[in-house]
């Protein structure tokens, strides 16, 4: 089977596609034949090797999957060959991925294997940020940054959902019209215009009650001075590249909570709840009230390339790698 490969860390352009032998099936994992992979941030800087987990070198990126199944380990009653599936793990970018049983769901029949490999991160880290760390409230006012980005579109989806004002901002109004598609009610292009003026104008200088920040950087101070009484400000990432550093009488001041997010290890230490939020998702997916946007699709050949684009913020939502499986 063939394997999207890094063999040193650093540099993104260098991966190689070489045969690895099949994987087997051990107690308690399914072997899938894998149809797609989500790629997202998280394989930029793991590539890079500044992400929280780390693979000596060869190593694939991907943190998650759809496929079939091929084969079920002793003791996994859920699943049997042939079974449409999507689920998580480390190195997907390969054609066959051995993972635990409990890091995988069946699909439903309306469900597209892309979407199935690409909504799982960001809706999953999303709807746990929202619901379980924000308490994000119908009637309350969310801001995202980063808003047409993989997480952050998932934030205006699932904000509009939860029944929150949704305030999208992104850096040009090619971003800020797909974030308006997909339901934001209000638009700031923090690249041109003044970041916390436009949340006074918008709010009615009363502040954010929720701020979804997955980019930090310099847009996190003016945000964090936005916040309204009560506030949450969650803290998902850093794309913008620097971890601010936030004065801590802000958070006094605005009796506001600084919230960190951590899906992956949140899904490791609560498994169950983890596990019932993702059956949500792929139900509120069926029923359409979710629809995850995929803005490109790689061939596995061209996973380097996907990696790039989302370095260099060319994309939107979510890009997905196809097997051709
Ligand atoms: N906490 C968790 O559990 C968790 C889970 C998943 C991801 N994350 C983190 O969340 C962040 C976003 O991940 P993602 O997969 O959504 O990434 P993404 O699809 O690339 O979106 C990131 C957004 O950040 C904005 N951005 C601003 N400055 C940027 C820069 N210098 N380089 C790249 N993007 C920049 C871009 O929008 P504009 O061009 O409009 O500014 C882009 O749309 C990453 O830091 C990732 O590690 C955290």
């Amino acid at each position: 089977m063939r394997a999207a490969l890094y063999k040193q860390l650093g540099s993104i352009e260098n991966m190689v596609v070489e045969d690895l032998p099949s994987p087997t099936e051990k107690k308690g994992e399914v072997v899938v034949s894998v149809k797609a992979i989500g790629i997202a941030f998280p394989d930029v800087l793991l590539v890079q090797g500044k992400y929280q987990v780390k693979f000596d070198p060869p190593f694939s990126p991907g943190f998650e999957f759809s496929g079939i199944v091929k084969a079920v380990g002793e003791g996994v009653d859920a699943f049997k060959p042939g079974d449409a599936v999507m689920g998580r793990g480390y190195q997907c970018c390969r054609e066959e991925v051995a993972v635990d049983a409990k890091q995988v769901w069946k699909i439903p029949a309306s469900m597209n294997f892309g979407v199935a490999a690409g909504f799982g991160m960001n809706y999953g880290t999303t709807y746990h940020a929202l619901k379980d760390r924000g308490q994000l409230k119908a009637g309350e006012t969310l801001l995202v940054l980063g808003a047409s980005g993989g997480v952050g579109i998932a934030a205006v989806e699932l904000g509009k959902l939860m029944g929150a004002k949704v305030i999208a901002c992104a850096s040009t109004q090619d971003k800020l019209d797909t974030c308006k598609r997909v339901g934001a009610d209000e638009l700031i292009n923090y690249e041109t215009q003044d970041l916390r003026a436009e949340i006074k104008r918008i709010t009615g200088g009363k502040g954010v009650d929720v701020c979804y920040d997955p980019v930090g950087d310099k847009f996190a101070d003016p945000c964090v001075r936005s916040m309204a009484w009560g506030g949450r400000y969650l803290v998902i990432g850093f794309a913008a590249g620097e971890i601010p550093k936030i004065p801590l009488n802000l958070a006094l001041l605005k009796g506001c909570a600084l919230v960190g997010v951590f899906w992956g290890d949140f899904s490791r230490r609560e498994p169950e709840l983890a596990y019932r939020n993702t059956e949500e998702l792929i139900r509120l997916i069926a029923m359409g009230k979710l629809k995850p946007y995929i803005s490109a699709t790689y061939p596995l050949e061209h996973t380097g390339q996907a990696l790039a684009d989302l370095l260099t913020r060319k994309v939107q939502g979510k890009v997905v790698v196809t097997t051709g499986r």
